[in-house]
């Protein structure tokens, strides 16, 4: 038998699974940790749903438009309705979530719990199904989570204030990839770690351990062809990445998963920039359920998240969809871009 056979015969043996794993270091939670469980195994298991259905998205009739726009003016694709629907039913009869906003909710929804007594502690923020332009050519889309306790006392329902937290406070954010192999990849602040499904048995195993973003690298990931209308330090930034020098040029990657765009560079070592431009003054991505659940894991894994100035875990939101320029990846690749920005600004 080949030993790569073998290795993967071997693999539910060796391999923790996200399960053992969960309970082996419940402990590191700073909360009750049995919630902590509650809370990742329902991620988990809305997470083998939307696999399924993206894993047969060629075969049923779930790709293209779903009809509708969101609340942020998109077109909503079908799975993006799916997904969004997957997650709020799993998230909700739990009696851990008191509330959930999602890229595809208007407003966010408040869950009242068992005998209407809104007891439960934890909002969740979610982008249900990112990458959704990727969805109908085959290449990886992602969901992105993002879970904080809430400010507001128990017993009475869930207000925006509890959404609207600086991503410091997060408890545990993660994200799930939908690629060649689906992965769930999560912090609770005590590091990154990432388990991939095994699909014949429906269990997450994992992989990969500790994962550490490299402080450097070579990929830049950025959609240029926006440059015209980049603020000076991004297209100042670019052009040091495209020079020949050192290490220099980079190479460019952009999938336009921002999930999978980071996961390759997490793995691999770079940038990743979703800048302002004079069309959209903010950028696109959303703070609330895409950068800072990102920040958070990028953080933990040792790298770095900025809007070109400031720390993403550090802004206070001032609203459920809002928007952001976005920096991140490798630490020093980070700091070099912001040096740029801060240069064009003065
Ligand atoms: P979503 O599908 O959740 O709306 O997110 C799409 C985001 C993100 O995944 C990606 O990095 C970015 O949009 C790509 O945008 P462009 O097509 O403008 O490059
Ligand atoms: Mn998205
Ligand atoms: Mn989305």
């Amino acid at each position: 038998m080949s030993q790569i056979h073998n290795n993967l015969l071997q693999m539910p043996q060796k391999n923790k699974t996200l399960g053992e794993f969960i309970i082996e270091n419940q402990g590191e939670f700073k909360y009750s940790s049995g919630e902590l469980s509650r809370l990742i195994n329902s991620i988990r298991l809305a997470a083998k749903v939307v696999n399924h259905e993206v894993n047969k998205a060629g075969l049923v009739d779930i790709l293209g438009a779903a009809g509708d726009v969101n609340v942020q003016g998109e077109d909503q694709q079908k799975l993006d309705v799916f997904a969004n629907e997957a997650f709020i039913k799993t998230l909700t009869n739990r009696e851990i979530v008191c509330g959930i906003a999602s890229e595809e909710e208007d407003d966010f929804i408040t869950i009242r719990g068992r005998n209407e007594k809104n007891d439960n502690k934890y909002v969740v923020l979610i982008d249900p199904l990112d990458g959704s332009s990727n969805i109908d050519v085959n290449v990886s889309v992602g969901t992105i989570f993002s879970i904080f306790r809430r400010v507001t006392p128990e017993g009475t329902p869930v207000t925006l204030e509890d959404f609207l937290q600086p991503g410091r406070n997060q408890v545990a954010a993660g994200y799930i990839i939908y690629g060649t192999s689906t992965m769930i990849v999560y912090t609770t602040g005590h590091g990154v770690n990432g388990f991939t499904l095994n699909p014949a048995i429906g269990t997450y195993y994992l992989s990969h351990p500790n994962m550490q973003f490299p402080e450097s690298g070579n990929i830049y990931s950025v959609n240029e062809g926006n440059y015209v209308h980049f603020p000076q330090g991004v297209k100042d930034y670019i052009k040091f990445c495209q020079a020949e020098e050192g290490e220099r040029p980079y190479t460019s990657r952009y999938i336009g998963s921002l999930v999978s765009d980071i996961h390759r560079n997490m793995i691999k070592g770079g940038i990743y920039i979703y800048p302002n431009t004079a069309k959209d003054p903010d950028g696109k991505l959303r703070l609330l359920y895409e950068c800072n659940p990102i920040a958070y894991i990028v953080e933990q894994a040792g790298g770095k998240a900025s809007n070109g100035f400031e720390r993403i875990m550090d802004i206070q939101p001032t609203k459920l969809h809002e928007r952001v320029p976005f920096f991140c990846g490798s630490k020093l690749m980070v700091e070099k871009a912001e040096t740029f920005m801060q240069a064009a600004k003065s």
